[in-house]
């Protein structure tokens, strides 16, 4: 699997231990944030990583900044991205399972490596359940995006 992995000045460190744990499961990463200390905007980030997504580079993505709160929102502005901010596994987990979300957000001043890792794991090993009720609310946001 190709997954995106995109971030602000705030989480240089923790993409960067993000990325080397997923390599070395044997997936591919492509690095749509900046590995440059100067501040990044978060909604720069999001931009580059949903527009991965969109064009069908990467299937699933990863976006930090200092909480994960702002990359999250940036993120959900795009069509088609189902972004979720969350600091622990089960959220990722269930993000995955109900709403089919295919950008997994989280803050590296929130959450240590290892939990981050732990969120990611949740995150890429989980498929979406494709019940019925999760699919016609997914389908629900759709029409909220089109009348937008
Ligand atoms: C940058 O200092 C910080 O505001 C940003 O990384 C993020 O936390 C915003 O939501």
């Amino acid at each position: 699997m190709k997954i995106g992995i995109t971030n602000d000045h705030a989480a240089i460190e923790l993409k960067k231990s993000i990325a080397g744990y997923l390599r070395d499961k044997g997936y591919e990463i492509v690095n749509y944030g900046t590995n440059k200390p100067e501040a990044f905007d978060y909604p720069i980030a999001a931009k580059a990583l949903c527009k991965g997504i969109k064009d069908g580079e990467v299937e699933l993505g990863i976006a930090i900044c200092g909480t994960g709160v702002g990359i999250s929102m940036a993120c959900n502005k795009h069509k088609g991205i189902r972004a979720c901010c969350c600091s622990e596994a089960t959220s990722a987990k269930l993000s995955r399972q109900h709403n089919n979300a295919n950008v997994i957000c989280f803050g590296a001043r929130i959450v240590s490596n290892e939990l981050a890792n732990d969120i990611v794991d949740a995150f890429i090993n989980t498929p979406f359940s494709q019940g019925e009720r999760h699919i016609n609310r997914i389908n629900m946001l759709k029409e909220i995006e089109d009348e937008q």
